[in-house]
């Protein structure tokens, strides 16, 4: 069987530790279940989807695949749709560092038992990186992949004792940056960018609460180009 990934959702199974029962939450179209049991990654991978339409299309997908036996999709919220000591492994890719978040944050009996997560957040990235170094996990690996023109960080986080991590760093990656990412750079030009246009945006209020937004603004900038620097 021939499954293409987009290199986005690639590097996420680079990081999916083989022989594991897997989650993936807001799977979807249901591409990477197929794909981690399609080729003997995973010997089982349960997929959720809160949203009808995508439903529909993860289960056509699983129908069509000749995988059914050993891909289950689940509608539902999050984690809710998983028990206790289901899944060894949980995938969050596509949505956004908050959400991630808010899901693992919601189903802390589902997340005793799993060994592995493997996060492909959107912006802002920062909260699930929060999220897990303030919840026992450790960020083991991080990659930053190119896919159609765009830069799309990827986290494996294991159970660990985390060091604590400053903003920056929980913005950037600390991984990314011990390892120096041969992307780096051009990850750091396109967040400066966004605080530049930030700042840009905010312009002299004399409000103090977007005032207060614009130095923390500025403040990030100058500490995202000392970074540059260091490169
Ligand atoms: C942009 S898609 C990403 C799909 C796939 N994971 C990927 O990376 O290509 C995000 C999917 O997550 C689903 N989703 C968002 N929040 C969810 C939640 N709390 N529970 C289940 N599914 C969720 C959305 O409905 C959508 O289908």
């Amino acid at each position: 069987m021939r499954i293409e990934l987009p290199a986005r959702l690639q590097a996420v199974t680079d990081y999916v530790p083989p022989g594991k029962t897997v989650a993936d939450i807001g799977t979807d179209h249901a591409l990477l279940p197929v794909y981690l049991v399609a080729w003997g990654v995973s010997p089982r991978v349960i997929g959720v989807e809160k949203a009808p339409g995508p439903l529909e299309v993860a289960r056509q997908a699983v129908a069509g695949s000749d995988l059914g036996e050993f891909i289950e999709i689940r509608a539902g919220d999050g984690l809710k749709p998983i028990s206790p000591g289901e899944a060894e492994v949980l995938v969050l890719a596509g949505m956004g560092g908050r959400n991630i978040a808010a899901i693992l944050g919601a189903a802390p009996e589902v997340l005793e038992t799993v060994e592995t997560l493997v996060l492909q957040p959107q912006e802002p990235v920062a909260p699930a990186r929060r999220w897990l170094v303030e919840n026992g996990f450790r960020i083991a690996a991080e990659n930053l992949v190119l896919d159609a023109g765009r830069l799309y960080p990827v986290i494996q986080a294991v159970r660990g004792r985390s060091e604590p991590l400053d903003e920056l760093l929980l913005e950037v990656g600390p991984v990314l940056v011990a390892g120096k990412h041969p992307f780096l750079r051009r990850y750091l030009a396109l967040i400066r960018a966004r605080y530049e246009k930030m700042l840009n945006g905010l312009g002299k209020s004399g409000r103090e609460e977007l005032d207060e937004r614009q130095a923390a603004a500025g403040a990030r900038l100058e500490q995202l180009e000392a970074l540059e620097k260091c490169l």
